[in-house]
């Protein structure tokens, strides 16, 4: 299998959010060519779909293939949610979504708090340590409309524990909100709150961030949960999980030449690499149209 090693790794989402994925790829898996396929001729996949979603989701991932890809991560959580298995059975490829490595992100807090929360002040307060044997774990989901609907990171955090009670919440503006650059807004805090008052009454120990844009609402969701709450990143689960998997099969680039980084938007590039570009924090190059 290692004669496939030097090639690059392939990921879609259905339009700019899924560079938070991609950021923590490359920052985990620095020597690998990455190639990022953003559908932003059909996005938002939010508030579509499954049938129409699984049918985009394959046909990014042909896109790929023809890139000369060794592993594709889906970055976008609804096409995650709706067409991953989908995808697992029609290509031979490995296939990495989303949703499992969150999930197992939010599991492993089980008892402890996640290093995104900030430590008590010392001689102050322990952290409630929520403990398996005597309570449940509560777990809430933030994502699209579809992610939301389909139940899939329910499905999944209950096949790896029964005894973990989900909530689901779909925030359905927090999409337009981070492509406007308000991440830290008092605005963007209120419709926070708005959503997710109700959810946090009852009591939660940690949230998914089940959308590829959520990672840049990190500080403001702090806020609004309060600091016992464990935020789940699903980008970063992700990008951990990929390096396991590439490691596990012995397709690691060995090479230090320097990588590339290629874009492909099935919409003209401009936007892509306006809004891409604020995400990441870095100007945005090698974006090219195409047609899928
Ligand atoms: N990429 C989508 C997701 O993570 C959000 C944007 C959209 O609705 O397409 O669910």
């Amino acid at each position: 299998l290692s004669e496939l090693s030097h090639r690059s790794i392939g990921i879609f989402d259905s339009g700019i959010g899924g560079l938070t994925v991609f950021r923590e790829i490359s920052k985990i898996l620095p020597r690998e060519d990455l190639v990022y396929l953003g559908d932003t001729a059909r996005v938002p996949y939010g508030t579509k779909s499954a049938a129409t979603v699984t049918r985009y989701a394959i046909q990014n991932v042909r896109f790929l293939l023809k890139e000369d890809v060794k592993l594709i991560v889906v970055a976008c959580n609804t096409a995650s949610a709706f067409a991953v298995e989908a995808l697992q059975k029609e290509f031979s490829i490995p296939i990495l979504g989303v949703i499992e490595p969150g999930v197992a992100g939010a599991l492993r807090i089980g008892g402890a708090a996640s290093p995104d929360t900030p430590k008590p002040p010392s001689g102050s307060f322990e952290l409630a340590k929520p403990d398996s044997h005597s309570r449940q774990l509560k777990i809430c989901v933030i994502g699209t409309e579809g992610t939301i609907a389909s139940e899939a990171y329910t499905k999944a955090l209950h096949r790896r524990d029964p005894s973990v009670r989900v909530s689901g919440v779909a925030c359905p503006l927090f999409v337009p909100l981070v492509e406007e650059g308000w991440w830290e807004n008092e605005i963007t805090q209120q419709i926070a709150r708005h959503y997710l008052n109700e959810t946090l009454d009852r009591g939660l120990d940690a949230m998914i961030l089940g959308c590829t844009h959520y990672p840049l609402l990190k500080s403001t969701l702090r806020k609004v949960v309060g600091e016992r709450v464990a935020l789940v990143d699903s980008a970063e689960e992700t990008a951990r999980e990929t390096a396991l998997l590439l490691d596990k099969r012995g397709l690691l680039r060995e090479s230090s030449a320097r990588p590339t980084h290629r874009f492909f938007v099935t919409d003209s590039p401009e936007r892509f690499q306006r809004v891409g570009s604020m995400l990441l924090g870095e100007t945005l190059l090698n974006v090219r149209h195409v047609e899928i």
